[in-house]
């Protein structure tokens, strides 16, 4: 068996997200995870939130040995097999496989732009009428003082790959209305990190 992949960043998170989660979500539903990387989420919130069901899936096929290394550690039933999925790619998933919660963390700034609007608008394909996306990241967002850690980071990313970057999160609320997202809500989460919860027009809150 695959020894899993170790993200410290994932680990020191994975628990205060958990928290909100548990605050934004129904008791039950099925989940698909967008950019899992290591796994590290997708098994902690597998296991904290067992009535849910859930796909993970990362755009690198070598994440998949991770993944599913952590979810056998736990002895987890409620994961699916990880699959291959680039917001990119103009269908995800069979057109029909609706989801309560999209989830992505920490993939808006470790990929081009582009991203965004993938990410918006094939969560607006697979999101079930009562469904959320909820991202988790760093942003910049206009009125509020940016940290000197996520001004490093941001410069250390574009150092690193012009194309990436902290994105502004009113950039990221245009491209999700393109998609007929609106952002619900948002939680300020420890080192200058927020989690934003996104649904469309049907959603009940
Ligand atoms: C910094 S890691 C975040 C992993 C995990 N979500 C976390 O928060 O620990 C960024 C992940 O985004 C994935 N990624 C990058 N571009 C992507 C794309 N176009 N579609 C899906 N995943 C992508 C990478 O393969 C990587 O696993």
């Amino acid at each position: 068996m695959t020894q899993p992949d170790f993200s410290p960043a994932a680990d020191r998170n994975k628990q205060v997200i958990l928290d909100v989660l548990r605050k934004v979500l129904p008791e039950s539903g099925k989940a698909l995870e967008i950019a899992s990387g290591t796994g590290q989420h997708v098994a902690w919130f597998a296991a904290g939130l067992p009535q849910w069901t859930w796909q993970p899936t990362d755009a690198m096929p070598t994440a998949l040995d991770s993944i599913a290394a952590w979810v056998a550690e736990q002895g987890l039933r409620n994961v699916r097999p990880a699959l291959v999925l680039d917001v990119m790619a103009p269908q995800w998933l069979p057109a029909d496989a609706q989801f309560d919660l999209i989830y992505c963390a920490n993939m808006l700034h470790i990929s081009p732009w582009a991203t965004c609007a993938a990410l918006m608008q094939g969560s607006a394909r697979h999101l079930a009428d009562n469904g959320v996306l909820v991202t988790y990241g760093p942003y910049l967002e206009d009125g509020v003082a940016t940290s000197e850690g996520n001004l490093s980071f941001d410069q250390s990313l574009r150092g690193q790959n012009p194309a990436w970057g902290i994105r502004r999160r009113e950039d990221v609320e245009q491209e999700a209305a393109r998609a007929s997202l609106r952002l619900r809500a948002r939680y300020a989460m420890p080192t200058n990190n927020l989690l934003l919860v996104w649904s469309g027009a049907l959603h009940q809150p």
